[in-house]
């Protein structure tokens, strides 16, 4: 089983960024800790963080070249207003499952809309840096 986790616009900032909503763990914190959860599984896991659209587009296109089982997604604000994110998930037809460490659905309307939840599997949301081991035990259940 192989898992491509993809971190979008400002992720790399966890850590530094609102930490009132993203808290004080740092990007390398989350990939430690997704990194263990993955090892106990015995699932491999590629990390991809960007913070241009166009270079999420090509992250998601390679899990189909490179034969992904699934991915793991936080597109950050790219969520509420990328066709081209959600348009290349539909395009490589892999399971795949949308994460916010913040719960978007209590916050301002403009993070309302999501382009790739109607194209995931599932979404996550609310559980800070724990929904991404969520997205990987779904991932894990449902091959
Ligand atoms: C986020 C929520 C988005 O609205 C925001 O733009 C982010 C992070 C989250 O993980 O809660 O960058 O995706």
């Amino acid at each position: 089983m192989k898992i491509l986790v993809i971190n979008g616009a400002n992720l790399n900032m966890l850590g530094i960024r609102e930490p009132g909503i993203y808290g004080n763990s740092s990007y390398e914190d989350l990939k430690n800790m997704i990194s263990t959860h993955a090892m106990e599984k015995g699932v491999e896991i590629k990390f991809y963080q960007s913070n241009h659209e166009g270079d999420l587009v090509d992250a998601i296109q390679s899990a189909y070249f490179e034969k992904f089982d699934g991915i793991v997604i936080n597109p950050g604000a790219y969520t509420h207003t990328s066709l081209a994110i959600a348009d290349a998930v539909k395009a490589v037809n892999i399971p795949t499952v949308e994460v916010h460490i913040s719960d978007v659905t209590k916050r301002e309307s403009y993070r309302q809309i999501s382009y790739i939840r109607e194209v995931a599997s599932k979404t996550i949301m609310g559980k800070g840096f724990a929904g991404y081991l969520e997205a990987i035990d779904f991932l894990l259940e449902k091959k």
